[in-house]
C-alpha cells in the first residue's frame, strides 16, 4: 500500500533518493537521459526531454560545426533546462565541435564511438563542460576514470544503434560494484520500464539512459512510418547486423529486420573488395561503413523509407506501444520505478 506523506509516496521518496546523485550531476529533476539518436535527437526532442525534467542530448553525428552551432542555439531557445551534446570521437572536426559547445556553455559533452582522442577530454573540460564517456569494459572504465572523465555510460547489446557484445545485465553486475562509487554511472540498453530503472539504481547506478523508448514521443520528428514500424515491432524484430567479411571489422548495429539489412551486406562486400584491391585503407573502409549507416538511418527517420533505410531500434521496442508526449513517458517510467521501490522492505 502506498504510504502517503504529504502527496509523496514512500516509493517516490526512495526513487528521489536513489536518483539524487545522478540528477545533481545532470542538473535535471530525474536521472533519466534520452541517449543521443542521430537525426532523431534534435532541438524538438532534446528540449522536450529537458523541459519534462529529464536530460536531453543533441546527436551531433556527422553535423558540421556550423550546423551544431545552430542546433544548440535553437535548442537553448526552446528550454531553460540543461541538455548535453553527443560528439562522435572519429569526427574529423572534433576539436572545432568541442569549441562550439564551449561557445554555448554546454554543460555536458558525451563522447561516443570509441576512446577519446588525445587532448579531447582536456579541451572539453577547458570549455567548462563535464565529460561523459561510454565504457565498454571494466578495464577501460577504470582507465577512463583515471584520465578524468566525470561520468560513464555502460550500454549493453540490447540497445538500438551501434552495440557491443555484452548484455546490460552482465555489464551492470561486472562494473557497478567496482566503479559506481568513483563516478556517476548511467546504465543503458534494453530499458523499457521503470521497474528495470529501479533495479539498476539499487545496484548502484546513478541513473539510466534510454533511446528506443523515446523515439515515438509526440515531439520526436521521426517520420510517421518510422514511428509506426516501432509501434508494430516486437523484441525479436530488433536484430544485430551481421559481419560479412572477417577482415573488415564493422561495429554491429541493432535495427529492425528489413530489406536494408541485405543492402548493408552488399555495401560490406563492395567495401571489402576495394580494401582487397588496395583502393582504400582500413580506416577509410570503416569510415565508409559509418557513412553508410548515417545515410541509411536518415533515409528511414527523415524520408520514411523503413524498408530500405535503417530502422535502428533496441530490443525494448516491443514495449513501445503508442505515440505519446515525452512528459507522459517520463511520468510512466517514474511511476513504475516508484511503485517497484514501494514494494521493497526498506
Ligand atoms: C535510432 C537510434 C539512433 C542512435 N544514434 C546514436 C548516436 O548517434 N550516437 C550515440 O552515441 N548513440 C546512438 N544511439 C544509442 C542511444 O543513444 C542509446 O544509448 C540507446 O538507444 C539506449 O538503449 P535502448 O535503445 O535500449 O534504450 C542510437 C539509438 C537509436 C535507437
Amino acid at each position: 500500500m502506498s504510504e502517503d506523506r504529504g502527496g509523496t509516496t514512500v516509493g517516490q521518496e526512495r526513487l528521489t533518493r536513489r536518483m539524487a546523485r545522478g540528477a545533481a550531476f545532470l542538473g535535471s529533476d530525474v536521472a533519466i537521459m534520452a541517449g543521443a539518436m542521430s537525426w532523431v535527437s534534435e532541438r524538438n526532442l532534446v528540449s522536450a526531454m529537458s523541459n519534462a525534467g529529464g536530460f536531453g542530448v543533441i546527436a551531433c553525428g556527422a553535423m558540421t560545426p556550423e550546423l551544431l552551432d545552430a542546433e544548440i542555439a535553437a535548442t537553448r531557445a526552446m528550454t531553460d533546462n540543461p541538455f548535453g551534446v553527443n560528439l562522435i570521437t572519429m569526427h574529423p572536426a572534433l576539436f572545432d565541435l568541442i569549441a562550439v559547445c564551449a561557445k554555448h556553455d554546454v554543460g555536458h559533452v558525451v563522447l561516443a564511438g570509441g576512446l577519446p582522442p588525445k587532448g579531447s577530454l582536456e579541451a572539453i573540460k577547458a570549455g567548462g563542460a563535464k565529460v561523459i564517456c561510454f565504457a565498454p569494459t571494466l578495464a577501460l572504465a577504470k582507465k577512463l576514470i583515471r584520465s578524468g572523465v566525470d561520468a560513464l555510460v555502460i550500454e549493453g547489446m540490447e540497445a538500438g544503434g551501434h552495440i557491443g557484445p555484452v548484455s546490460t545485465s552482465v555489464l551492470a553486475q561486472e562494473m557497478l560494484p567496482e566503479i559506481a562509487e568513483l563516478v556517476p554511472v548511467f546504465v543503458a540498453g534494453g530499458i523499457g520500464r521503470g521497474e528495470a530503472i529501479a533495479g539498476y539504481l539499487d545496484m548502484g547506478a546513478a541513473g539510466v539512459q534510454l533511446g528506443t523508448r523515446f523515439v515515438c514521443a509526440t515531439e520526436s520528428i521521426a517520420h510517421a512510418n518510422f514511428k509506426r514500424a516501432f509501434i508494430r515491432a516486437s523484441a525479436r524484430d530488433a536484430v544485430a547486423s551481421v559481419q560479412f567479411d572477417p577482415r573488415l571489422p564493422v561495429i554491429p548495429v541493432r535495427a529492425l529486420k528489413n530489406a536494408g539489412g541485405e543492402l548493408f551486406t552488399a555495401k560490406q562486400r563492395e567495401v571489402a573488395l576495394s580494401l582487397d584491391g588496395g583502393k582504400v585503407e582500413m580506416l577509410e573502409a570503416q569510415l565508409q561503413i559509418e557513412h553508410y549507416w548515417a545515410g541509411a538511418l536518415r533515409r528511414a527517420v527523415i524520408d520514411g523509407d523503413v524498408e530500405h533505410g535503417s530502422v535502428m531500434a533496441g530490443q525494448s521496442v516491443g514495449m513501445v506501444t503508442k505515440e505519446e508526449p515525452i512528459a507522459e513517458i517520463i511520468a510512466a517510467l517514474v511511476a513504475e520505478a516508484a511503485s517497484a521501490l514501494e514494494k521493497r522492505a526498506g
